[in-house]
């Protein structure tokens, strides 16, 4: 399965990608992520990217297409992936479909998780997460241990843009610049879309149920 997850901020799409790329067993690949560890280990795209990330802003394209472009050329990814918070313009998503029909292939499915703004502002006002990105929230999915990561025992912090101010702009920077992708992916053919409401188990069984009408295993 070759996949993208759509959605915006907070929707869920970090959470379920954990859980849908495992059902597929393809690799989770999230530019958010990889934008975040290279600040952590202050590469130079670590710092480039940190500018835009704490405004709320999207890196540049050129960044972030030939950032995905390479990742996809793992070996890991040579029979699926699931793709997390790319494309988010229009510029990468008709990238994406070159970079494919480079590799010889195609999409499958693009699964956009819908959410309103009232229910991303309570998700990610309680966000914590963990240096190796696994994600909690103090109410949703509190872990075992205060301000301690259940997967790897790491401390649990708040992300530097998921404060008011900063979730407000990333709302508006997907509304104008990442929601006209669905027009995108509807006119391909390939998506699907689901209601990001309720548990996550419940989440992950409706996106599986949608996503197993699309793509290979069709
Ligand atoms: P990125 O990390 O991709 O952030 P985002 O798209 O804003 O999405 P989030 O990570 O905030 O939310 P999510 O949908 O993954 O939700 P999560 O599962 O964590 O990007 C960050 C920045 O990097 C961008 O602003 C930009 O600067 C840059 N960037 C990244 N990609 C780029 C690109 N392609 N081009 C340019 N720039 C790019 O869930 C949120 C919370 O809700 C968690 O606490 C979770 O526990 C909880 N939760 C999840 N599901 C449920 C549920 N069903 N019920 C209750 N709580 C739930």
């Amino acid at each position: 399965m070759r996949l993208v997850l759509v959605g915006p901020p907070g929707a869920g799409k970090g959470t379920q990608a954990r859980w849908v790329a495992r059902y597929y067993d393809v690799p989770p690949i999230s530019t958010g992520d990889i934008f975040r560890a290279n600040v952590v280990n202050q590469t130079e795209l670590g710092l480039e990217a940190r500018k835009y990330m704490d405004a709320g802003d999207l890196v540049p394209d050129e960044v972030t297409i030939a950032m995905v472009a390479d990742r996809l050329g793992y070996p890991d990814a040579a029979g699926g992936f699931l793709l997390d918070g790319f494309p988010r313009t229009r510029p990468q998503a008709e990238a994406l479909d070159v970079i494919l029909a480079e590799l010889g292939t195609t999409l499958d499915c693009a699964l956009e998780l819908q959410i309103n703004d009232y229910e991303v502002i309570r998700r990610l006002a309680g966000r914590r997460m963990c240096r190796r990105a696994h994600v909690w929230h103090v109410d949703f999915e509190p872990p075992t241990v205060d301000g301690v990561c259940d997967e790897c025992g790491g401390d649990l912090f708040q992300r530097d843009d998921d404060h008011p101010a900063t979730i407000r702009h990333r709302l508006d920077v997907h509304a104008e610049q990442t929601a006209p992708l669905i027009e995108h992916y509807r006119a391909l053919g390939v998506l699907v879309q689901i209601r990001a409401t309720g548990k996550v188990d419940e989440v992950t069984r409706r996106a599986i149920g949608a996503l197993d009408t699309c793509g290979p295993r069709r």
